[in-house]
């Protein structure tokens, strides 16, 4: 079965939502695609809140500093000053469509703080932003007469004229719609149309440990990647310095919206640390913090540092971040009273698929936004906050370059798909071998490819990688298809370019800290990698 769309969005957290209704107010036709529940997205998770020049007491000039001075030297300067700018007019446009940011007693935002910012400028909703952002832009969307959206619906791949007939030369190829999996009754479907925007989020699940819930598998840079688009700048993952710790692996965030409220990182014997390796202290950028988080545990051979927020009572915790407070308490730990055991955790990748600053790709017809792409906002180092923003910027900005794409790209003759060709079943006790293969890649990464890393170790990973991709693609081949084993052969995908792109780079910097280059290089460049 074949149904045919203006525009197709794959993703439904604050980056798929908001192009979907900036390009449906545009008269476009929209389906959006999702492969969960319509609120299962890392947006529904977000905490601290959106960065955005709002008080008379900021301006763009400070934003932009902060963020190049995070990005470590690894910034577009242009790509910064386009998204801070474009900033204020976006969280307007939120508003309209109902998203209620906290506010302060005289009726002006209410704005916090995070690490790497020289100013309060986090847009928050409590600590619970992205709840509040995931729920508006729902409501906003089941208004909207153009839009249809496809729960359980899971993207395998996009469909491309050259996919379709080798003849076709790399400069002729455009994007023709997707294949999907209806995950509850496993059949595939086509989906046509002649732009897809990849609005998939990010890649924790490769690690480990992360803070990124289940949806978080890298599926829109894998299938960018296998349509032959460029990808950018894999090596810089972002570990969060403070998730929950919890022996059951679980790593429930503890916004460094606390650390802007004058919580303080301790190690085992009470000292607060991070007075002696940055002068912003517990608020230095995220990748400083985690890596001084990451050498006190080694150093000590201790399972996680502290936070300490005790200097706040009860109820102005509770009030400000009531998420957290319950989450402690179920954890057994008062807020108010209690040291908090944390730990690092995997929480963003900063590359993604490149795009421009129109969120187009190398592929006509093909887009991306939010955390999936890498716009050149980011550098080597995310600036707390700065995803939302760049996640409704680039929407915004991507629904108008589709608009115009549309109005112009000469239309292709109605080329026909061939269904999906199912080579069926497989042996089901093998299929346990996908759930192994998942461990195995997960405890690679987060053993090898984690905050400090060594060439040798970068080496080990890829031989692994290298022998869990082959024996995945065979399943792929001779079973049905499901979801868990679509997302392995995406997050095998994922990893296998974080960690090509981080055998690239001979140099620390950011993110990417290794000990065999522990230099900055003085010649800066992206790291980019295209299958041939
Ligand atoms: P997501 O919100 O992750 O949405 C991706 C969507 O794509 C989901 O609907 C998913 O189901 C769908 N999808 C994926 N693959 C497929 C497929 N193959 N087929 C169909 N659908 C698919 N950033 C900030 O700026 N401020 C914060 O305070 C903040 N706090 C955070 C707290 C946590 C715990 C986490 C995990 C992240 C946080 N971040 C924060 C990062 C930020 O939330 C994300 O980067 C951002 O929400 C990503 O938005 P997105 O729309 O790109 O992707
Ligand atoms: C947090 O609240 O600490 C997360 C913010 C972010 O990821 O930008």
């Amino acid at each position: 079965m074949t149904q045919s769309f203006d525009v197709l969005v794959i993703g439904s957290g604050i980056a798929g939502l908001s192009f979907a209704l900036d390009v449906a107010r545009r008269g476009r036709s929209v389906a959006i695609l999702t492969k969960k529940d319509k609120a299962d997205s890392s947006t529904n998770w977000a905490q601290g809140g959106l960065a955005a020049v709002t008080a008379t007491t900021d301006d763009f000039a400070a934003h932009v500093h902060d963020t190049l001075a995070a990005g470590d030297g690894l910034c577009d300067p242009k790509v910064v000053r386009a998204i801070v700018r474009d900033g204020p007019a976006c969280v307007r446009e939120l508003a309209e469509w109902g998203v209620r940011f906290s506010r302060d007693p005289r009726g002006g935002y209410e704005l916090g703080r995070e690490g790497g910012h020289g100013a309060r400028r986090i847009l928050h909703a409590k600590d619970m932003t992205g709840r509040v952002i995931e729920e508006a832009l729902l409501k906003a969307i089941a208004r909207e007469p153009r839009i249809a959206l496809f729960e359980h619906y899971f993207a395998i791949d996009v469909i491309t004229r050259r996919k379709l007939s080798r003849r076709v030369p790399r400069g002729g190829d455009r994007v023709l719609g997707v294949h999907a999996l209806d995950v509850r009754d496993g059949r595939v479907l086509t989906f046509r149309a002649p732009v897809v925007m990849l609005a998939t989020g990010g890649a924790g699940q490769v690690y480990l440990y992360t803070t990124n819930p289940d949806i978080a598998t890298g599926d829109g840079v894998a299938m960018a990647w296998r349509a032959g688009v460029e990808v950018r700048n894999m090596e810089f993952i972002q570990f969060h310095p403070t998730a929950l710790y919890s022996t059951t692996g679980r790593r429930f965030l503890i916004s460094e919206a606390l650390r802007g409220e004058g919580a303080v990182l301790r190690n085992l014997q009470g000292e607060a640390f991070m007075r002696g390796v940055h002068p912003l202290a517990d608020l230095a950028p995220r990748d400083i913090v985690a890596r001084a988080i990451d050498a006190e545990m080694k150093k000590s051979g201790a399972a996680h540092v502290w936070l300490d927020i005790t200097h706040r009572n009860a109820a102005w915790l509770r009030r400000r971040f009531p998420q957290i407070f319950a989450a402690c308490r179920a954890a057994g730990l008062n807020l108010a009273h209690d040291l908090i055991p944390v730990v690092p955790a995997a929480h963003y990748v900063c590359g993604g698929v490149a795009t421009t600053i129109a969120a187009e790709t190398s592929l006509p017809g093909l887009y991306a936004c939010g955390e999936v792409a890498c716009t050149g906002l980011h550098g080597a180092n995310r600036l707390a906050s700065n995803s939302l923003l760049e996640a409704v910027v680039m929407a915004r900005r991507g629904a108008e370059s589709v608009d115009r794409y549309l109005r112009t790209a000469t239309r292709t003759p109605l080329i026909a798909i061939p269904g999906w060709e199912d080579l069926g079943g497989g042996d089901t006790d093998e299929r346990v071998v996908i759930a192994h293969n998942w461990d195995e890649l997960r405890r690679t990464m987060w053993d090898y490819v984690g905050i400090m890393r060594t060439t040798k170790r970068l080496e080990r990973a890829r031989q692994r990688i290298t022998n869990l991709a082959r024996e995945t693609q065979d399943y792929y081949w001779n079973f049905s298809v499901d979801a868990r084993l679509l997302e392995l052969r995406n997050v095998i995908e994922v990893a296998g370019l974080i960690v090509n792109c981080a055998l690239q780079r001979k140099e620390s910097r950011g993110l990417h800290a290794i000990s065999d280059h522990p230099r900055k290089l003085r010649m800066v460049r992206d790291s980019r990698l295209r299958r041939t």
